[in-house]
């Protein structure tokens, strides 16, 4: 960064160490994460350093929002070029970026329409309208009976809706009233799904990998059968794809692993190249249609500095391979991890670079694991007590593969 703008940002009285940073944090933030003990303060590819100058292989890559890598030069370079043009007109005007963001998205996806939002909640909020809406102007449910199936242990976002389908108790907890309209299943039950459409039930939402979950993988075939039923009883078929989309599991999107097309496809995080929030519902377009001008909107959804982000962002998991890699990288470190001798390990699943491992319930805690994981050099992230996931950047390579295999072996030994 130019040193004239750092200083500007910088406060009166700097903070230095990572105690310093941790302690403010504590003093006015909201404390609604418990995020390990690193102060990061600049990346590169797969790897981040921290304030204290340590270096640390990025084992999340934001929650797959960095799929791209740290600080990817050719969307930086897009992303400056664009900001020193033009960052924002809302949509009362048209910008030069959004018609080609579409028409590369588009071609890139296999999609017809595209509605650009900010977050992967909001693609999520905007996907359910667009269902009920669709239901009620084309299949023909009666006003205000519209049903959504939706499945256990999902998660898709933090909004009210969404949080009040959610099955997990944490989020839920004295955050009521909800929307009502939705009904769970059980995940990767497409029995269960046939069963539960009745009459007035215009879409499911499902991950096609559960990722907040812990990497859950559906049966073979779940997909499939979910697209057939969404065909044969008139049902939106709506894939999130925020974070196992866009390259993550070693295909562009998850869906291609199945050869499905959902109705409506949701793409966030890592369309933003880790730099820019810009998330989008890609659907086909009888359901998308159904949308006319004043029905939904944000004033930065379209804006020209995200759609320039994104349309690098999306050139660049293509033409430089990232998509390949996560496939290949993917099974090389499932097959490191799987290989390590360990009691403590009772599963190493993923697909393409979306993996976790499981531990034994008594191995100990998943945080224990991960904070030793720290102290050697790899960030990742604990989920629901005894999982690790491990989902680093794309461009990972074959050599830091196995050197982050080594660490995990290290870790699992020395537990
Ligand atoms: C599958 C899925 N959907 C939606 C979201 C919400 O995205 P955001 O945090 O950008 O609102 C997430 C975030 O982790 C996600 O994993």
């Amino acid at each position: 960064m130019d040193t004239i703008v750092a200083d500007e940002l910088k406060m009166p009285r700097l903070p230095r160490s990572t105690h310093d940073y941790v302690a403010l944090e504590a003093l006015y933030g909201a404390t609604n994460y418990k995020p390990l003990d690193v102060v990061l303060s600049r990346g590169q590819g797969v790897w981040v350093w921290d304030v204290d100058g340590a270096k640390y292989l990025d084992c999340l890559s934001a929650y797959s929002a960095v799929n791209q890598g740290h600080c990817h030069p050719r969307i930086l370079a897009a992303m400056m070029e664009q900001a020193q043009k033009l960052t924002l007109t809302s949509r009362a005007f048209r910008n030069d970026q959004l018609a080609l963001f579409y028409e590369e998205i588009c071609a890139a996806t296999n999609t017809h329409k595209v509605l650009p939002m900010n977050s992967g909640a909001e693609a999520v909020e905007s996907a359910l309208k667009l269902a009920r809406k669709w239901g009620y102007e084309v299949k023909g449910v009666p006003e205000g009976q519209a049903e959504i199936i939706v499945c256990s242990e999902n998660f898709h976002g933090r909004t009210l809706t969404i949080v009040g389908f959610s099955t997990d108790p944490v989020s839920q907890r004295n955050f009521g009233p909800f929307t009502p309209g939705f009904r769970v299943i059980p995940y990767g039950d497409a029995d269960a799904f046939e069963a539960a459409v009745t009459a007035h039930t215009v879409a499911i939402l499902l991950e096609p990998i559960q990722g907040e979950a812990g990497v859950i993988i559906p049966p073979d075939g779940y997909l499939r059968r979910v697209r057939d039923i969404c065909t044969r009883r008139r049902v939106v078929m709506i894939l999130d794809e925020v974070q196992t989309g866009l390259g993550r599991t070693g295909k562009l999107l998850a869906e291609e692993h199945e050869g499905v097309e959902a109705d409506l496809t949701l793409v966030g995080k890592a369309l933003s190249g880790g730099f820019y929030p810009i998330s989008a519902v890609l659907s086909n377009i009888e359901v998308m249609d159904v949308l006319k001008p004043g029905e939904h909107g944000s004033t930065f959804g379209g804006n020209p500095l995200g759609c320039a982000v994104a349309r690098m962002a999306l050139r660049v998991l293509q033409d430089e391979g990232m998509i390949e890699n996560a496939a290949v990288m993917g099974e090389r470190m499932k097959a490191g991890l799987a290989a390590i001798p360990s009691n403590r390990v009772r599963e190493v699943r993923g697909r393409g670079l979306m993996l976790a491992v499981e531990l034994h319930p008594d191995a100990g805690g998943a945080r224990d694991y991960v904070r030793r994981l720290q102290s050697l050099g790899v960030l990742c992230k604990d989920t629901h007590e005894h999982s690790i996931r491990i989902a680093p950047p794309l461009v990972i390579t074959g050599d830091e593969v196995d050197w982050a295999v080594d660490r995990f072996a290290q870790a699992l030994r020395e537990a």
